[in-house]
């Protein structure tokens, strides 16, 4: 079933679980969603990001998603993920996505109100869910206060922002970023921020760059030659606070792009005769859904579909 992201997150909120967005890219990367999905009985957001429509094509994408949801018993969204610009937004409603994400976090407070808002007209009266972003995604260690303030969500701006665009989930800067390398040492998140955040507000927040970077994969990739030194991401207790804190929506790419790599390079290397692209990508496939059920069970997801 096709659902939108408010349907998805807004019981999560309430019952203090959270729901995986998992970014794909191509027919493999759905099917690990879909089946996970399935097999751990989860509702599941699949995340489209421009440059996925870039590779792959709207078109393709969003039809292999939605024959993906249509034959699944459980409920997952078509969302745009790190949508910029309002004709992409428009594109992506106009092909049936159930979510979209408008990010100006780049913009000036006032830019990202009028963008936002703007998106929100467009998708409401389609029955279309919005998410926004307020802060820049980046690591805050060895930053000083003065630095954190000028990235990370500020909460009263967050309320301000939510009450004027009407947008149904705001991403929240706390600590995060996109890719494998998040810390150099140890991992931190700026929990009192989202405790205050999640006070002032109600809604389901969104956590990016939230892969765990974990070290079986890393060891199991360098074993077959990548090169990933340093690759470090968020613990999965730092995962559970979140989702205790507030957190109901969870984005994930390189988790599974790790797994995806780990097991194409395993592949590879263990059978140096084999041609056949099935022979190569179904086992990929399979370690991404391995990752994507894992994720169910960490998020609280697992049987809520
Ligand atoms: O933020 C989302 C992704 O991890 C970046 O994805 O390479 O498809 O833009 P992309
Ligand atoms: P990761 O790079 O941590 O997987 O984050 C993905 C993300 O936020 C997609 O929007
Ligand atoms: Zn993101």
């Amino acid at each position: 079933m096709l659902v939108t992201n408010k349907d998805l997150l807004v019981p999560a909120r309430r019952k203090g679980y959270a729901v995986g967005a998992f970014n794909i890219n191509n027919l493999e990367t759905v099917l690990a969603v879909a089946e996970a999905a399935t097999e751990e009985k989860s509702p599941a957001i699949i995340a489209v990001t421009p440059s996925a429509i870039k590779y792959a094509g709207l078109s393709y994408l969003s039809k292999i998603v939605k024959t993906a949801a249509e034959s699944s018993a459980v409920s997952m969204s078509l969302h745009l993920d790190h949508g910029e610009d309002f004709e992409t937004e428009s594109k992506c409603v106009a092909a049936g996505f159930t979510s979209v994400m408008i990010d100006g976090s780049h913009l000036k407070f006032e830019e990202n109100i009028a963008l936002t808002k703007k998106v929100v007209d467009l998708a409401h009266p389609k029955a279309v869910s919005v998410e926004a972003e307020l802060g820049r995604l980046a690591g805050i260690e060895e930053k000083t206060v003065e630095e954190k303030e000028a990235i990370l969500t500020d909460p009263d701006s967050a309320k301000e922002f939510v009450s004027r665009t009407g947008v149904d989930a705001l991403a929240v800067a706390v600590g995060t970023s996109h890719g494998a390398y998040k810390f150099k040492g140890e991992a931190e998140l700026d929990f009192e921020r989202l405790k205050t955040i999640s006070g002032k507000i109600d809604l389901p927040l969104v956590l990016h760059g939230a892969s765990s970077v974990p070290a079986w994969i890393i060891e199991k990739a360098a074993k077959y030659g990548a090169e990933l030194g340093g690759a470090k991401g968020i613990p999965e207790e730092h995962i559970i606070r979140a989702i205790s804190l507030g957190i109901a929506k969870i984005n994930i790419d390189t988790d599974l792009r790790l797994a995806f790599t780990a097991t194409v390079r395993e592949v590879l290397a263990n059978q140096p005769k084999e041609f056949d692209p099935r022979k190569i990508l179904g086992p990929a496939k399979e370690a991404m859904k391995e990752v994507v059920k894992g994720k169910m069970r960490l998020f609280g997801s697992s049987g809520k579909a």
